[in-house]
């Protein structure tokens, strides 16, 4: 269940969320022209703290800058200082955060003839896959609708209109009864998910898909180097669809879902059909690590300072 925010960071202050409009005629809109990430604050023992903030307001600039908007309105710290702000302005312990960049003023296909604007909400926002999922794990298909080619799109931003490719698979699945689609690419080799990287274990060990055409997921990178520091082997690789169906364990991972395993795909039980023991040892690691209790806290961590805290509106 979503608690929705009582403010809302807009033109370079906090508004009351219902004075937070965005005109009709805007071609992020009407053309997808978007671009926008997907982050995560938790709850620890030293108050309200961003998993990677300076990693994900990176793939903002960049997503940015990928596809073409020139001469941003705001600096890299000014997109961390208004996160921050607007989360505290919402008395919000853990949230999820959306900042997104979109193109005011052009009502047409002209990226040069608007303005891009940012904007942030935060909200409550519980598990991606349900409540349930993290102990048992979900259910997936192959999606019929192939990921996104590099050439036709860019996949390494996350622009909204790359989302409609998302949302078809999802809907397929959600609609034939699965609970995450996953999907292949051009070639035939798996992708991603439609909001989330993926993993498979076999033989212990523990093998992704190389970056090559996906979106290079923070969480991904982030249980790379915890799988590390347990000592596992993590390999890059191409997965093949018949490879997961052989895998001891297969599990996805994102900003919105976090560590999520798959107890079966296109109706094949997954290892023992539940989730397996490395995709638990990575959830305790990354429950670990974002409230505050892992070595790397202390470097993927970005506290909500006390004066952004103390100084909230409300
Ligand atoms: C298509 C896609 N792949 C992977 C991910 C996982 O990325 P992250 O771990 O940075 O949230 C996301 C979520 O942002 C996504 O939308």
């Amino acid at each position: 269940m979503a608690t929705n925010p009582r403010y809302i960071w807009m033109d370079g202050e906090l508004k009351d969320s219902a004075q937070g409009n965005i005109p009709f005629l805007n071609a992020g809109l009407h053309y997808g022209f978007s671009v926008f990430e997907g982050i995560r604050c938790y709850a620890t023992e030293r108050g309200p703290a961003v998993f990677r903030l300076q990693e994900h307001v990176e793939r903002l600039l960049d997503s940015a800058h990928i596809i073409g908007f020139r001469d941003l309105p705001f600096t890299r710290d000014t997109v961390v200082d208004a996160i921050h702000q607007t989360i505290a302005a919402n008395r919000f312990s853990a949230c999820y955060i959306r900042p997104l960049i979109y193109l005011d003023g052009a009502m047409n296909m002209v990226l040069d003839s608007g303005k891009p604007r940012l904007v942030i909400a935060v909200w409550e926002w519980g598990n991606f896959l349900g409540p349930e999922a993290k102990e048992r794990g979900v259910r997936a298909n192959v999606a019929s609708y192939t990921r996104l080619h590099p050439n036709i799109t860019m996949t390494k931003a996350k622009v909204s209109g790359n989302y409609v490719n998302s949302i078809l698979a999802k809907t397929e699945s959600l609609r034939t009864g699965f609970d995450e689609a996953i999907m292949l690419d051009p070639a035939g080799y798996v992708a991603e998910c439609t909001g989330e990287n993926i993993f498979v274990v076999r033989d212990k060990v523990i093998c992704t898909v190389p970056r090559g055409a996906i979106l290079e997921g923070i969480t991904r990178d982030s249980l790379i180097t915890l799988a590390r520091d347990l000592g596992y082997s993590v390999v890059e690789e191409p997965i093949s669809r018949d490879q997961l169906y052989i895998s001891d364990e297969v599990f996805v991972c994102g900003t919105a879902a976090e560590v999520i395993g798959l107890r079966e795909i296109d109706f094949r039980m997954i290892g023992n059909g539940k989730t397996g023991p490395v995709a638990r040892s990575l959830q305790d690691a990354f429950e670990n690590v974002t409230t505050g209790k892992h070595a790397r806290s202390a470097t993927w961590l970005s506290y909500v300072p006390v004066a952004a805290l103390s100084s909230a509106k409300g």
